[in-house]
């Protein structure tokens, strides 16, 4: 039997257009995905738009149009964007779909039923753009926006009631909540009283929200509707064979909407009698050129500027720079020139040049055949091991989320055959003893191939042109033996995978 994994995205706002913060979340959740894939896990990766609340019909509003007509607009941007990146996602949901109205309003009826949800009048400060009840300390503490004082009737969810038992799940669990930094910060936002959470807005202030079962006056409050669409997704009350295999999830969110994702969903899920997510990982933000990102100041990372750097040096070398240097465990910087820098040292000269290298030498000494393998020698058996071994790290690396390492672990795997050649030197070899160089070369390029089918989920399109170099008929996307390489079969085309980039352009841009 496959082992079953789920991961999920955050639903990704309508009322902005995609940006560096969308693209890297999904980006990265695609990889653990296609690493999964490669094992021979059974994936559900899902992704999404989240599309009711306060924001989005506004939104709509100022721009003439409906809020359905204006979600169609946006979640289509996200769609195109996702297809651009051919990501493989198995889902998308939107929380306008009915397969997810239907879930929403079953779970509200039954904790209604339950009593887990009661009716009350609150009086005190309100966040419009926000969308949130604020206390006191807060609004002295001028941390929200747009604040206003109201007084307003509305069904509360009984979270307090969960407070002791969510804090001795997360002690239980260490891998609940990850990295260690944000659980902690969970933890300690646990120790002061957790209040009861709002769940409902009243039709009059806000119209576009999924209608309480039980009141049709009130609509549901934007978290708690979204939230739930990691259930309804795969399959809650819908297909419960599909459910069973699929849940608990691996959330892959950013550190901002950490207490909705560790706090909010955990109890309302425990009051639905629900198994709690497998994760929970937050990962930090992305600063850019050294400073927050933000319209005003210029360096705001959108849609064109990563078209801009995808067109400059291909998709895949935007997809590699996200997983290598993204603020994976604390905030990270994209910059310029560090982005050219990594694909410069790491795609251009480690790995390009290596194939460009041994293409040439097999094609000058063995007429582009792949050569025999020969009676591997030490260094050889080495490289071998060594392959396994990198496999290995690689995919406990995967387990543990940590993409940022996974790059650098075949990066210097490659850096090794680099090395293997330079000690071997089959150039110099060839004078004098060829079936020695054959040996030798055929040793680097099953290398080179072991390390290909280890990049494939960073470098999906590079890779699988190297495979079609390589003339085989196998798919990248499987784990590979070392010394599967065919001797005999004749190299396809070589083709330059990661140009150079020239620095120099930069100095006049
Ligand atoms: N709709 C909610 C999520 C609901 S999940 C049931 C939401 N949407 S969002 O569109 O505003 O944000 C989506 C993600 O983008 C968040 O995980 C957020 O952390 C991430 N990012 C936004 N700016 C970012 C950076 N500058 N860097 C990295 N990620 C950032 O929140």
């Amino acid at each position: 039997m496959p082992r079953s994994f789920f991961i999920t995205t955050p639903l990704y706002y309508v009322n902005d257009k995609p940006h560096i913060g969308s693209a890297y979340t999904t980006l990265i959740a695609d990889i653990i995905a296609q690493y999964h894939r490669m094992t021979g896990d059974d994936v559900f990766f899902l992704t999404g738009t989240d599309e009711h609340g306060q924001k989005v019909q506004q939104a709509a509003e100022k721009n003439g149009i409906s809020p359905r007509e204006h979600c169609d607009i946006y979640a289509a941007r996200f769609k195109e964007l996702w297809s651009y990146f051919d990501l493989s996602f198995d889902d998308f949901i939107r929380t306008t779909e009915d397969r997810h109205v239907k879930v929403v309003q079953a779970v509200l009826m039954s904790l209604f039923e339950k009593g887990e949800i009661y009716k009350d009048t609150y009086e005190g400060w309100y966040s419009v753009a926000d969308e949130l009840f604020i206390s006191d300390k807060d609004y002295e503490e001028g941390r929200y926006r747009d604040v206003r004082r109201i007084s307003e009737t509305n069904y509360y969810f009984r979270m307090s009631a969960y407070q002791e038992r969510l804090i001795g799940y997360i002690e239980a669990h260490p891998d609940f909540i990850r990295p260690a930094n944000r659980r902690n910060e969970i933890l300690g936002f646990l120790r002061q009283p957790l209040k009861d959470l709002c769940i409902s807005r009243p039709k009059e202030r806000l119209a576009w929200g999924i209608e309480l079962p039980f009141d049709k006056d009130y609509v549901t409050y934007v978290w708690f509707d979204a939230l739930l669409n990691y259930i309804t997704a795969p399959g809650y009350l819908s297909d419960d064979a599909k459910f069973a295999a699929y849940w608990p999830a691996v959330h892959l969110i950013g550190k901002d909407i950490l207490t909705t994702h560790c706090v909010y969903w955990p109890t309302m899920l425990m009051a639905a009698g629900i198994p709690l997510p497998r994760t929970v990982f937050a990962h930090g933000w992305w600063t850019s050129e050294g400073q927050k990102m933000s319209k005003s100041l210029g360096n705001f990372i959108d849609l064109e500027t990563i078209r801009g750097y995808c067109e400059s040096v291909g998709k895949d070398a935007f997809r590699y720079f996200m997983a290598k240097e993204g603020p994976l465990f604390s905030d990270s910087d994209f910059s310029r020139d560090r982005f050219y820098q990594t694909y410069n040292s790491d795609l251009a000269n480690d790995f390009g040049n290596l194939v460009n290298r041994v293409f040439k030498l097999i094609d000058k000494y063995f007429d582009g055949r792949i050569p025999e393998a020969g009676e591997p020698g030490e260094d050889e058996l080495a490289m071998m091991e060594a392959s396994v071994q990198c496999r290995e790290t690689v995919l406990a690396e995967v387990e543990e989320l940590n993409v940022n390492a996974v790059a650098s672990t075949v990066i210097a795997y490659v850096t090794s055959i680099n090395r293997y050649l330079e000690k071997t030197e089959p150039w110099k070899l060839a004078k004098t003893d060829l079936a020695g160089t054959g040996m030798v070369l055929y040793a680097a390029l099953a290398s080179l191939r072991f390390s290909a089918a280890l990049l494939y989920p960073l470098l999906p399109e590079k890779m699988t042109e190297f495979f079609r170099m390589l003339n085989t008929s196998e798919a990248p996307g499987h784990i590979v033996q070392w010394q599967d390489l065919k001797s005999g079969t004749p190299l396809g085309e070589m083709k330059a995978l990661f140009p150079r980039f020239d620095m120099q352009l930069l100095e006049n841009s």
